[in-house]
């Protein structure tokens, strides 16, 4: 198999390509990004040159998913606009890439006959008080990017029903693990308790997200490919619900740092609440979670801990200018 895959130099997307290239010796890999401020080459290292080439376009450029589609055999988009505080800001990019840049892809892949496997998110059913969300379960976004992201849901599923494109959807919870941009809580909370900086939590912090170790995301995504039906969504959620200021606590004491560190701030406009997935349809396919929160957490900080090549030259450039804008006055 020949796999294009769209954000391939994001978080999810690296992962995933190096997961995918590592189990299925035989296959190849085209990674399209467009590498916005989240693009990260490093990320890529260390891939076999002769099965991973990379193509830097906008998924949204026609001409040029059409072009790198010729040959392969499957699409998995990841490529999108991934960050609520950056959707809350300044929404039309989110709107442009996760919604157009889906349709182009999708119209891709429909001109050449191959699926197209639509990475989304547990936030586009909104805020859940008690239970889980099932995949039957309405779509009702709070966010400009969780909005996004059911738009293109929702463009993905009118293909499939509309031309019988060969569309389908995963819906993954909370993802943490190696190569995440520290605009994201867990990453954000590792840096800042290494460096004994303050660390912004969000209101009283007794939000719940369901965490999913990023590495479990990927088997699944291959499971689905593999044994998913077109038309259909299947939920991905992570073993464990934690709120944020237990992640939080956990965070700081494997950092060796004191709780003095967390500052409460403002709180985001429109939080969700909590996340909360029932993931029985993807078990049905074989899938199961194999990391616990313990076990992921504890890889994820060992993992920032030993790699500050790969965080020392983000935490200097775009990344700085945006920690000033979206926490400079909160935090004092
Ligand atoms: P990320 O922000 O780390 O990576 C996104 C990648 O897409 C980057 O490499 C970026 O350069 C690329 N990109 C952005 N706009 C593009 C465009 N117009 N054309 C081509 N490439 C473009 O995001 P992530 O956390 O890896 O998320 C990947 C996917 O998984 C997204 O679709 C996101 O909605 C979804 N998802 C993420 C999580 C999570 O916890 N991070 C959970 C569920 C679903
Ligand atoms: P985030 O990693 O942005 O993911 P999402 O909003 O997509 O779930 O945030 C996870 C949770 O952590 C969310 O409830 C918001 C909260 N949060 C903070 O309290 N402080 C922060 O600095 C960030 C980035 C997030």
């Amino acid at each position: 198999m020949k796999l294009l895959v769209t954000g391939g130099a994001g978080f999810i997307g690296s992962n995933y390509v190096h997961h995918h290239l590592e189990n299925h010796p035989d296959d190849q890999i085209v990674v399209l990004d467009k590498m916005t401020y989240a693009g990260r080459l490093e990320n890529l290292e260390g891939l076999p040159e002769d099965r991973c080439s990379m193509v830097e376009a906008d998924i949204c450029d026609r001409e040029t998913a059409r072009q790198t589609v010729e040959g392969c055999d499957t699409i998995v988009n990841f490529a999108a606009e991934s960050h609520v505080d950056r959707s809350i800001e300044a929404p039309g990019e989110f709107i442009t890439t996760d919604v157009f840049g889906t349709y182009v892809l999708l119209e891709a892949a429909r001109d050449a006959g191959i699926r197209h496997l639509q990475i989304s998110t547990d936030e586009v059913y909104g805020s859940i008080e008690k239970g889980s969300f099932t995949e039957s379960s309405p779509i009702d976004p709070s966010s400009p990017y969780s909005a996004s992201k059911a738009g293109g849901d929702m463009i993905v599923s009118a293909f499939n029903h509309t031309y019988g494109a060969d569309s389908l959807i995963v819906r993954a919870s909370n993802n943490y693990g190696p190569n995440q941009h520290p605009e994201k809580l867990i990453p954000l909370v590792v840096l800042n308790a290494l460096h004994g900086d303050p660390i912004p939590v969000y209101g009283n912090g007794l939000q719940v997200r369901n965490w999913l170790f990023v590495r479990d995301f990927c088997s699944a995504i291959d499971v689905v490919l593999e044994k998913g039906e077109a038309g259909q969504v299947y939920n991905v959620g992570g073993p464990d619900e934690k709120t944020n200021i237990e992640v939080v606590k956990t965070i700081l004491e494997m950092a060796g740092q004191d709780e003095s560190l967390i500052t409460h701030v403002e709180d985001r406009l429109g939080h969700d609440l909590r996340y909360s997935l029932g993931s029985e349809k993807t078990k049905g396919l074989g899938w199961e979670a194999q990391v616990s929160f313990e076990e992921g957490i504890e890889r994820t900080v060992n993992w920032y801990r030993d790699n500050p090549e790969w965080w020392g030259a983000l935490r200097s450039g775009e990344y700085r200018e945006y920690y000033e804008k979206q926490y400079g006055t909160k935090l004092g």
